[in-house]
């Protein structure tokens, strides 16, 4: 029995995985974070009958309270962090889910993960088909030097790049940093409409209402082009089964692994 904690399981992504825990055989829902719902119980908040899976608002207080196993974190970047570094320092595993740590986080995040001998899976997207997408992204970069991402999502998204687009930009820096033909200060005008820089890859972000999630990996050579695009629908449901997986497999490996493939026979 895997006992699970879920940081943000009372929001959109937590809310739906905390049912797909609740309903998995080798796996106990033990407890949630939500500072709006701390004290009250999150079987009734989410409809799971008369079990009792309490809700905390700060992770300190958990780690003291509750036994389990692996923290899955789907809240924000900043409370991510801390909630990550504190579950290590304990020698519990974690999952993350969240989207925004930079590649500066994730350098300090296996840091403590190396120093407590625990294990950290960092997965930008649970989804399947993403991961397929990350693979065929991959294997176009080996051939093609010449590469952008775009992230489409709604107008309210609060980070930027998203968290696929990220973890797409390091492992395509992986297999080659792209060819930048002009640099930036043989730029002229306004430089930030190239987008940001990512470990060495061009990343633009486009935000607007109509939108929900999309990505695209964009390769360019003379005379060709090649689109690699994702898109999400509107619902959490794709990312659980993936979660589900990350879950099973947090244990089988020390220090912090990124993306989901890491852990799938692909
Ligand atoms: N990796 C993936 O496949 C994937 C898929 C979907 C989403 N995401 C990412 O997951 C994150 C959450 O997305 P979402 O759409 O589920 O957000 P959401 O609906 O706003 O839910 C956020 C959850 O975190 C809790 N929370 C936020 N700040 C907190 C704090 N300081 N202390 C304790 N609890 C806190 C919220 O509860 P309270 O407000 O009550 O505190 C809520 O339960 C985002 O970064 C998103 O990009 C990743």
């Amino acid at each position: 029995m895997i006992k699970v904690f879920i940081a943000g399981a009372t929001g959109w992504a937590g809310s739906e995985l905390s049912k797909g825990v609740y309903k998995t055989q080798n796996m106990e829902l033990v407890g949630g974070l939500s500072r709006k719902s701390s004290g009250k119980n999150l079987a009734q908040i989410l409809g799971l009958g008369n079990a009792e899976i309490p809700i905390y608002s700060d992770i300190d207080t958990a780690l003291s309270e509750v036994d389990f196993d692996v923290l899955v974190d789907y809240t924000s970047p900043d409370i991510c962090k801390k909630n990550t570094v504190s579950t290590l320092k304990k020698g519990k595993k974690v999952v993350i889910g969240t989207s925004g740590l930079t590649s500066e986080d994730y350098s300090e995040i296996a840091q403590v993960a190396d120093e407590y001998h625990s294990s950290v899976l960092a997965v930008g997207n649970f989804s399947l088909t993403v991961v397929l997408l990350q693979k065929f992204s991959e294997m176009a970069a080996r051939y093609i030097p010449n590469f952008e991402i775009i992230d489409y999502a709604q107008e309210d998204k609060i980070d930027s790049p998203s968290g696929t687009a990220r973890e797409l930009a390091h492992r395509l820096s992986q297999v080659q940093k792209p060819a930048i033909p002009i640099s930036n200060d043989e730029l002229v005008g306004e430089k930030d409409s190239r987008g940001a820089n990512l470990d060495g890859v061009q990343v633009h972000s486009v935000r607007l209402p109509g939108y929900v999630i999309s990505i695209e990996t964009i390769f360019g050579l003379k005379d060709e082009k090649l689109t690699i695009r994702h898109d999400s629908g509107s619902s959490a449901e794709p990312y659980v089964k993936g979660a589900l997986l990350a879950i099973e497999k947090a244990g089988r490996f020390k220090g912090l692994q990124r993306g989901l493939d890491t852990v799938m026979d692909l």
